[in-house]
């Protein structure tokens, strides 16, 4: 699953205006600042293709990334705080609903969770919607350089994805697939790759 172009073709704000070609796409969703936008570039390795900050609330549109001109990677904006006013917010949230609940060619969510910080129950309710509109998803835990050690009683990443997968399952009858990944040492990059590589061949 090697990636030799990567493009970016348009932001929508509704879903209607997405690409109507009918390429298989793969969105990622998460906390505002979970490192979405970073993820798209570590997996097509490149620095700037998709627009990040340390602010949460970079990402405001449906970003399309044509992949080998043969499927998207789709940059969504976050849910959670942000830095940006209420009504923004609320509209962000209105259209990557709509989004995941009429994009046809939409074939799996990555839903990204922070597993440098213990379990989110924002994170947790957002997995739940998911479930109850059978939107097929994948975990994405990200950020998992930082962590490594424990300190002052602080959880690793391994142990606060532990206590993630055990509260979904209060949700689904089993965990959804999960990846670990960091977007600073690409880990997890090659997995993502080959997890969407069988997804789209379905
Ligand atoms: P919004 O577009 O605001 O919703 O945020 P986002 O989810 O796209 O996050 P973004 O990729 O912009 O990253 C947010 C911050 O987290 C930036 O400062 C990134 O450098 C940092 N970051 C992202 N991924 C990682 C990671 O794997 N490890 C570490 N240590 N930092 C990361
Ligand atoms: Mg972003």
């Amino acid at each position: 699953a090697q990636i030799e172009q990567a493009d970016f073709v348009k932001s929508s704000t509704t879903t209607e205006q997405c690409p109507s070609d009918g390429l298989p796409e793969f969105a990622f969703v998460g906390r505002s600042n979970v490192g979405k936008s970073s993820l798209v570039n570590s997996i097509v390795r490149r620095k700037k293709l998709a627009l990040t900050s340390k602010k949460p609330g970079k990402t405001q549109c449906i970003n399309h990334f044509r992949i080998n001109d043969s499927w998207y990677l789709v940059d969504l904006p976050g849910y959670g705080y942000a830095a940006a006013p209420k009504e923004v917010r609320t509209d962000w949230s209105k259209f990557t609903k709509d989004y995941f609940l009429n994009r046809s060619t939409l074939v799996s969510v990555f839903l990204l969770v922070d597993a440098s910080i213990p379990a989110k129950k924002i994170d947790l309710e957002y997995a739940s919607w998911l479930g109850q509109n059978q939107i097929p998803m994948t975990l994405v835990f990200t950020k998992c350089d930082k962590r490594k050690r424990k300190k002052n009683g602080v959880k690793r990443a391994e142990e606060n994805v532990e206590d993630f997968q055990g509260l979904i399952r209060e949700f689904f009858d089993a965990t959804p697939p999960w990846i670990m990944t960091s977007s600073v040492t690409n880990q997890g990059r090659d997995e993502i790759l080959l997890h969407m590589a069988q997804l789209r061949n379905y």
